[in-house]
């Protein structure tokens, strides 16, 4: 009955508020809750000139705003109230890269249903949020934003966010609508740099990219954006081919589509349109349903239609579009079910919030390095704590930390100053401290104890969007003070904060133990010190290779092989650089646990058209952990050549002492289809399986036969 009564009010609306429904306004860009708005906003709102807000929240604040909508305009169509809400509303989480470095999809979907929350009774409809951008290159800030280089872990990863945030059904209590963005190809920027053009080939866009937006869509996703960059010439906001055609008509997909920033005037940068209005209508023919922010819509559109009558279908179905968005979420039964200020107090970074944050922060540290069993540190240790990370009070909430604020975060130095921990603390240099005394200082603090942490890495304002970097070393004097703290002799823990991975393999050369902590949001301080301290044991793996060196990017662990594969041998002509080692420092998947895990007998065994896989798992250490099983696959000869492997499968699996498990894994033939002349085709023929701890870590092995070929797995279907 959506249907009826969305016609019913197309039918009673005339142009300009049509147009109206399609234009989403900024309420400022910083506004804090319940500040007050703009006249001119207001007198837009009233004249049914505006269909949704963003960036304002604060439950009293849009509930008068709502009752503008409703009781003044003519029409009395509610707003939709959108904002970035990305890692958490005022509770903060890690951030994305964070939280995907879980391999956890329950913890992801904790974490966005905390955000759906406190966002739902902050009076929000909407969030920007999950980037399911696949991200190869980690000179592009963004990577912060996402679930890091895989398909399969980041379609995991986005079907979790969205399933998080809007929950089955997006009319439930303290749901809120998903955005899968940015659609198509923005993590593909050429050279890393933001907003730049991306080059992709049919196979790569559809085996690589498309995947975790066509996830999102099948989970539900009730919004999508589109990105900024252009794809081979055609900007995504004017895509026909790839929003209206793969989106819109193969994928079926009936959601609200949204511009980003003001992308589509920037359609006139781009050189494909000559004007707002002829940016408007490329942006509408395209398939967008919503300006954000640029005002051709605005402007133009109305009298572009009124002009030319062929464009009021397309008019109809992008306010169509809006409206049904609008319906879902059930904002035509009860425009003032969201925003609750009696729940904004109560609920707000409750007690409950925190805990879930700090559950998600210890579930997403990485421990890359452990060296002669150097961590968990022994109890009694004196530690010497440096860097001016580890008391930054503002890094660890990341980019896009929407409320957040920095009274709420714990850090590194709080929580081991407050633990039982006998450490003293130095600032040493910081990545933007200009000059270098500090080190001596630092170096001394370090001599008096028996254990030194060092905090590096880079603040968090070096990632996120508009944050491309040509080398993702340590900024400013770090790499020296770590140098000067290798001479010390003492062992070195070292604790990466950043949001992309670093390209640091000389500084990290002859230290012990390495961290990577990303920025793990309120809760990241007590998590790293339960971590250092063997409270838990760590099983956070890479979603992204941590390369050696930024000339090696972009890089993947599934990549196609050549004729000439890297031999180590420089003296053969193979696919490699002279100047670094083969392959990444640590790989796509790796991470370190305080237990050993055993891996035998791979079984495969069919069921009906798939087949079971599994593996025996045991934890041979004497203490309680967990491993993230993998399984890759790789399909040895077909028609179009194939990667060297692809993640298909994962678990991250408790084990008590000595706990045998075994882990199964179903995988469909569709699933290793490959995408040939504008089709899904399933190639009979081996499979290769490999299950291991990493990418780079395969602990056993197997293969079975796919005896029939045929379609693909059809998005469409
Ligand atoms: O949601 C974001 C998007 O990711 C980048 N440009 C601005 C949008 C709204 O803030």
């Amino acid at each position: 009955d959506h249907g009826a009564m969305i016609a019913d009010l197309l039918r009673r609306m005339n142009v300009t508020e049509k147009v109206g429904q399609l234009v989403q306004l900024a309420a400022g860009r910083q506004k804090t809750p319940n500040s007050k708005l703009d006249d001119a906003l207001l007198a837009r709102v009233r004249r049914g000139d505006v269909g949704s807000l963003l960036n304002a929240a604060g439950a009293d604040a849009l509930h008068e705003l709502q009752r503008v909508a409703i009781r003044e305009s003519r029409l009395g169509i509610p707003l939709l109230f959108a904002m970035d809400v990305i890692h958490g509303y005022r509770t903060i989480f890690p951030v994305p890269l964070a939280l995907a470095s879980s391999w956890d999809p329950a913890t992801v979907r904790a974490a966005a249903r905390v955000a759906a929350t406190e966002s739902f009774v902050a009076g929000l409809h909407w969030t920007f949020s999950p980037m399911v951008d696949i991200a190869r290159d980690p000179r592009w800030g963004r990577v912060v934003e996402g679930a890091g280089e895989d398909p399969y872990l980041g379609s995991e990863m986005a079907r979790a966010q969205v399933l998080g945030y809007q929950t089955e059904d997006p009319r439930n209590r303290d749901a809120i609508l998903a955005c899968a963005k940015h659609f198509v190809g923005y993590g593909a920027a050429q050279g890393g740099r933001d907003y730049n053009s991306a080059e992709l080939s049919d196979q790569t866009l559809n085996e690589v990219y498309l995947p975790p937006f066509h996830a999102a869509a099948k989970a539900g996703c009730g919004t999508f954006m589109t990105a900024f960059n252009d794809l081979g010439g055609v900007p995504m906001t004017a895509n026909v081919d790839l929003v209206r055609h793969l989106l819109r008509e193969r994928w079926g997909y009936g959601g609200l589509i949204v511009s980003d920033w003001n992308a589509i005037r920037e359609l006139i940068d781009h050189g494909v349109a000559a004007d707002d209005a002829q940016a408007a209508v490329l942006a509408l023919k395209a398939g967008l349903d919503m300006d954000m922010a640029s005002e051709s819509f605005a402007t133009t559109l109305a009298a572009s239609v009124t002009a030319d009558k062929a464009l009021l279908p397309l008019l109809d179905e992008a306010v169509g579009h809006v409206l049904l968005a609008k319906a879902r979420i059930g904002l035509f039964d009860d425009p003032h079910r969201f925003g609750d200020a009696g729940r904004e107090a109560a609920e707000i970074l409750s007690p409950a919030h925190r805990r879930a944050a700090r559950k998600a922060a210890e579930r997403s540290i990485v421990l890359l390095r452990n060296e002669d069993g150097l961590l968990p540190l022994r109890p009694g240790t004196k530690v010497a704590l440096i860097g001016s990370l580890a008391d930054d009070k503002s890094s660890p909430l990341g980019p896009w930390r929407c409320r957040g604020e920095t009274g709420d975060v714990v850090t590194l130095k709080d929580a081991m100053e407050s633990s039982d921990i006998d450490v003293t603390y130095h600032p040493g240099v910081g990545p933007r401290d200009a000059q270098a005394d500090t080190i001596a200082p630092a170096v001394a603090t370090a001599k008096a104890a028996d254990v030194v942490v060092v905090v590096v890495g880079e603040d968090y304002d070096y990632s996120g969007e508009a944050r491309s970097y040509t080398h993702i070393g340590l900024p400013g004097h770090q790499t020296a003070m770590l140098e000067a703290l290798k001479q010390t002799g003492k062992p070195l823990v070292v604790v990466l904060m950043s949001g992309r991975p670093l390209a640091i393999e000389a500084a990290l050369r002859g230290v012990p133990a390495v961290v990577q902590s990303w920025f793990l949001g309120i809760a990241g301080g007590p998590a790293l010190v339960d971590m250092l301290t063997g409270k838990l044991s760590p099983a956070g793996r890479l979603p992204i290779a941590m390369p050696r060196d930024t000339g090696q990017l972009p890089m993947t662990y599934a990549e196609r092989p050549t004729g000439r594969r890297a031999e180590p041998d420089l003296s053969k002509d193979s696919s490699r650089y002279h100047d670094v080692a083969i392959g990444p420092l640590f790989a796509f998947g790796h991470g370190l646990g305080y237990a050993d895990f055993r891996y035998s007998g791979v079984a495969v065994e069919p069921r009906g058209d798939a087949v079971r896989i599994s593996v025996t798992v045991t934890n041979t250490s004497d203490r309680t952990a967990e491993e993230v099983v993998q399984l890759y696959l790789r399909d040895p000869v077909a028609s179009i050549a194939r990667p060297v492997k692809e993640l298909r499968g994962f678990a991250r699996v408790p084990f008590e002492p000595g706990q045998t498990r075994s882990i199964a894994f179903t995988v469909r033939p569709e699933q290793m289809a490959i995408w040939k002349r504008g089709e899904w085709v399933i190639e009979p023929g081996r499979i290769d399986c490999f299950i291991g701890a990493s990418s780079a870590d395969i602990r056993a092995s197997g293969s079975f036969t796919i005896a029939r070929g045929g379609n693909g797995r059809d998005p469409a279907a």
